[in-house]
């Protein structure tokens, strides 16, 4: 009801912003690295595995795609990440010490709860969830679970429920590393804090939502959209390009900036707005020049930059600036301007952004 809306016009918007608390409230407790966090048997569990298979649909894939990234490169094992529906209809090659990780907000989407129980099937019975229903399936099923904190999410296009499973899965991401002999305590501080700091980081990028209003009137014109990204901001390109579709259903597409000389290019034109994820990280240069070959020819570029990239704004090139560089994190910063950007290009046309159009919150039939 209206009273439990409070200041904000739609549950999506008021999701959005509960997201600073709902991070915080799933690392609340959190002082130290230790596997009993995703339960008793986590440690030999963890001890077991030498690499990770994670299944999931819609949003939950691209946090575990996001998740591939961060495992791959701070724990050091080989992760696979499959759309659950497709996973189950082919042959695929299992190996017994794989951790099969579940990202499901619901707990009960039933494509992957059946991969679930497909790669069971296979031999494979060391199962994690990230899940946000403590009391669903997906729960009961796993061996071991990681409960997110989001509370109840109402809009069918899911946003807090996203942006707490990458604080869950990059802890789980620090626990294997952990269980690796590849986290030190130097860097078990250091990633600790900065998970501390997430719910003021990401107010102050909420704070940003003036700016990407004035985005979303220009936005709200156009029936197509490009979103890149590069390296692990390719996923938060994903799904900023899906939350457009899902509530505005502006057609909108996601490329690894790299990629766009191999077709997106012949896309572009004075009509095209290109969202562009700009972190302070070691891609950036390679980036910038991604951006010169859509301004040279005429593509309207919208770019959300981190501090200290000098980027700035000119012809045909937009900036709104993100305070602060998150290394490792960033993805949980940038998703929450696009969810932004979405939020308010569907406002401006008028379409029923907590229930779109042959969408539903959880899917359980196939
Ligand atoms: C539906 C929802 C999406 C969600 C997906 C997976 O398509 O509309 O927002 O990402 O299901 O749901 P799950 O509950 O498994 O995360």
């Amino acid at each position: 009801g209206a009273a439990e809306l409070g200041p904000y016009r739609h549950y999506m918007q008021k999701e959005i912003f509960e997201q600073p608390r709902v991070v915080g409230d799933t690392l609340e407790g959190v002082t130290g690295i230790m596997p009993e966090l995703f339960g008793d048997q986590a440690f030999r569990v963890f001890k077991e595995i030498d690499r990770v298979l994670i299944l999931a649909c819609g949003t939950s894939y691209y946090a575990g795609l996001t998740a591939k990234y961060w495992i791959e490169s701070v724990a050091k094992l080989p992760v696979n990440v499959e759309i659950a529906s497709e996973y189950r209809y082919r042959d695929s090659v299992p190996h017994p010490s794989t951790l099969v990780v579940t990202i499901s907000q619901s707990g009960e989407t039933a494509d992957t709860l059946a991969a679930l129980k497909h790669a069971r099937s296979l031999g494979m019975t060391n199962t994690l969830t990230i899940c946000n229903v403590s009391t669903s399936a997906m729960v009961r099923e796993c061996k071991l679970a990681y409960i997110t904190r989001a509370g109840v999410e109402v809009g069918v296009a899911s946003t807090k429920a996203f942006t707490t499973q990458l604080a869950a899965l990059f802890l789980l991401t620090l626990t294997l590393a952990q269980v690796n002999g590849r986290l030190t305590d130097e860097q078990e501080a250091h990633y600790l804090k900065q998970m501390r700091h997430l719910p003021v980081a990401l107010s102050s990028v909420l704070a940003l939502e003036p700016q990407v209003i004035a985005w979303a009137e220009e936005f709200a014109r156009k029936e197509n959209a490009l979103f890149l990204g590069r390296g692990i901001h390719y996923p938060i390109a994903l799904e900023g390009a899906l939350k457009l579709k899902e509530i505005s259903y502006i057609h909108a597409e996601a490329y690894p900036a790299g990629e766009l000389k191999h077709g997106p290019l012949a896309l572009v034109t004075e009509e095209m707005p290109v969202v562009t994820i700009a972190p302070n990280d070691a891609l950036l240069e390679k980036l910038k020049s991604n951006m010169q070959e859509v301004r040279a020819r005429g593509g309207q570029l919208y770019v959300f930059a981190d501090v200290d990239t000098h980027i700035t704004s000119g012809e045909g090139l937009h900036v709104i600036r993100l305070p602060e560089h998150y290394g490792l994190l960033s993805p949980i910063l940038h998703v929450a301007a696009l969810q932004l950007l979405a939020y308010h290009t569907a406002l401006a046309r008028g379409t029923d952004v907590d229930k779109p159009r042959n969408l539903a919150k959880s899917v359980t039939v196939e």
